[in-house]
């Protein structure tokens, strides 16, 4: 079993008489990257906000490495790390500068964990350029190193990767990756950018109108089992008769393709299967945005209420 870095149970926030948060239950896990993810207005961050101490529950608890939010507040805010608002960085002071700027309000934190903190996050080259002449990305990674420096168990980021380009979430993603595997962080990401949280997070917990309506691993084995494929095929129709009849899977005709569910490990046979019943086989592809399709289904689309 892997350790619980996080734990929510049963919290709930209302605001007036309307209750924006309905009770969510989850555990995150020390190594892991969890994706928050759900459309706008969900909740992701008013139950961020929760978990990092910067708002009242009305009900239930959030307990960090086993201490209370509510009840232990202190011991629990200790261990977590977040960026929840743009980071407050002063732009005329380098990056050096502001992160001992925060580093000297902490006692514990020393400057050579400034310094590890600026190699775990690649800001090395520019860490003493001011910090208004950074890049989107080199503040977000200051940001993360800010974060860091009190070495928190859990790490929340809310939105991380907001305005970024794809090269500069590319790096995020890399360092996020790194984090978890090496520091051992609990790393809980929000999000509504599904393709990417799907390759940055080992799970991913859907939240609509503030209830959870899902959690599923992603990645690893798991990523291999019931993809999305699209086939170029003719004669189409007799194709997807041989997918029913010898294979039992729904395929249906979106365009030119041919668009059924299976395991990978199947492929194989099932193209096989269509040579011998003389279907001409073009091209054969995973659909993207496979989680895309599965989010969509979950939480239907135009969802806001
Ligand atoms: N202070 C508040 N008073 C009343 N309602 C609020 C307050 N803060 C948030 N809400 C409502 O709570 C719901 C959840 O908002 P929240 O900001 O948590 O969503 P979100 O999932 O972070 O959305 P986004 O993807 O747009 O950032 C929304 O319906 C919002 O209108
Ligand atoms: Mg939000």
């Amino acid at each position: 079993m892997p350790e619980t870095a996080m734990e929510l149970i049963d919290v709930k926030k209302s605001v007036g008489n309307k209750e924006i948060i309905k009770g969510l239950s989850f555990y995150i896990y020390k190594g892991e990257v969890f994706g928050f993810i759900g459309p706008n207005g969900a909740g992701k961050t008013t139950t961020i906000r929760m978990m990092v101490g910067l708002m009242k529950l009305s009900a239930g608890d959030v307990r960090i490495l086993g201490n209370s939010i509510s009840t232990n507040y202190k011991e629990a805010v200790k261990e977590v790390g977040a960026i929840v608002e743009n980071p407050e960085m002063y732009p005329f002071m380098s990056g050096w500068q502001n992160l001992m700027h925060y580093a000297r309000m902490m006692p514990e934190v020393t400057k050579e964990r400034v310094q590890e903190v600026v190699t775990l996050v690649g800001l090395e080259k520019p860490i003493n350029d001011k910090v208004g002449k950074y890049s989107l990305g080199m503040r977000q990674r200051l940001g993360i190193a800010q974060a860091l420096l009190h070495n928190p168990s859990v790490l929340i980021l809310d939105e991380p990767t907001n305005g970024l380009d794809p090269a500069g979430i590319r790096e995020i993603r890399q360092y996020i990756r790194k984090l978890a595997k090496e520091e051992q962080v609990a790393i809980i990401i929000s999000s509504h950018l599904l393709s990417e949280i799907e390759q940055m997070c080992d799970r991913i917990g859907v939240i609509k109108n503030g209830e959870l309506i899902s959690i599923q691993t992603v990645g690893g084995d798991a990523a291999d089992h019931n993809l999305i494929h699209q086939m170029e095929v003719e004669p189409i129709d007799k194709a997807a008769q041989v997918l029913q009849e010898q294979y039992q899977l729904e395929a249906v005709r979106i365009d030119e393709f041919l668009s059924f569910r299976s395991q990978k490990e199947q492929v194989p046979a099932i193209i096989k299967s269509l040579m011998e019943n003389d279907c001409a086989v073009y091209q054969i592809h995973v659909a993207k945005g496979n989680l895309e399709d599965q989010f969509f289904e979950l939480i239907g689309e135009n969802t806001i209420e």
